[in-house]
């Protein structure tokens, strides 16, 4: 398997959880202490090895753009100003080496559409998917653990836990059997499957690192769960003609997708990096 130097983060998603914190800025701008959520994804990215960052965006995302470019005029303030830790803070977000390539998706077709809207950036590379709705405060970079695992099994591997039963139906479920200590290879994937009919509770958390057949995969995709093209549908039809792999990653996970999981990550992330008490 090629070394994986890309990855994806969808964005364009509309935040509606959050309003009126999103009606005009993106979710994935909400802080977790003093960072935004679309950061810590980065920094893990970078910390796994990517160089090439590919957000997904959509309308209202400008912020994000922002975010990762130079600010001069701010810059020249803190320097002016001898706010040397806070310039190296708004300088450094991303390192010189790593480039951040923005492209539009016209419509919130779903997660699956979103990522195949990368493919002409991607070509024919394995690849990263990370949500940063999943803030993971991890040793190691999760992503970086599922590069390790794609390399050894030489497949895709999507990140799992497990999650109480009657929680399958916010989640991609597999099924699986052991082909290591963390490691399970996958034989059938589901979007959002009611406890009833969920194969598993090991549920698929945002992380990815997926071979390229996935694009042809995606673009054979139909409308699955609330009308999206559901990236778990494609996996699902990756299996026909690749193996794919469910790493039980080692990290702590916070579901900044709702308030109590940013709320939850706001104080562990403040005790833990911060010393901040309430
Ligand atoms: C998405 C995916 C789902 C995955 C989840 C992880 O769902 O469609 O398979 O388990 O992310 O956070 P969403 O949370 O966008 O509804």
């Amino acid at each position: 398997m090629k070394p994986v130097r890309k990855a994806v983060f969808p964005v364009a998603g509309l935040g509606t959880r959050f309003l009126p914190a999103t009606k005009a800025s993106p979710k994935e701008m909400l802080p977790v202490v003093d960072k935004p959520l679309i950061q810590y994804a980065v920094e893990e990215a970078v910390a796994a090895g990517v160089t090439d960052l590919i957000f997904i965006t959509g309308r209202n995302k400008r912020a994000i753009e922002d975010h990762f470019d130079a600010a001069p005029e701010l810059e020249n303030e803190l320097l002016a100003k001898n706010k040397h830790e806070l310039l190296n803070a708004v300088r450094n977000i991303i390192p010189a080496h790593v480039n951040c390539i923005f492209v539009r998706q016209p419509a919130a077709l779903g997660l699956g559409h979103a990522v195949l809207c990368a493919a002409p950036v991607v070509g024919d590379e394995p690849f990263a998917v990370l949500l940063a709705d999943d803030l993971i405060d991890a040793d190691v970079a999760v992503t970086r653990q599922l590069i390790q695992a794609a390399h050894a099994q030489g497949g895709s591997v999507v990140g799992v836990q497990e999650v109480p039963r009657n929680e399958t139906d916010k989640y991609g479920i597999v099924a699986s059997e052991p082909v290591g200590e963390r490691t399970e290879q996958v034989s059938s994937i589901v979007e959002k499957p009611k406890p009833e009919n969920a194969p598993s509770n090991l549920a698929v958390v945002g992380r990815y690192v997926l071979e390229p057949q996935i694009f042809d995969c995606l673009r054979r995709t139909q409308q699955g769960v609330g009308g999206e093209i559901q990236l778990t549908d494609g996996i699902a039809a990756l299996l026909s003609e690749r193996k794919v792999f469910a790493h039980r990653y080692e990290g702590t996970r916070y579901d900044c997708g709702n308030k109590t999981g940013l709320f939850a990550a706001t104080v562990a992330i403040g005790r833990k990096y911060h010393g901040l008490t309430v």
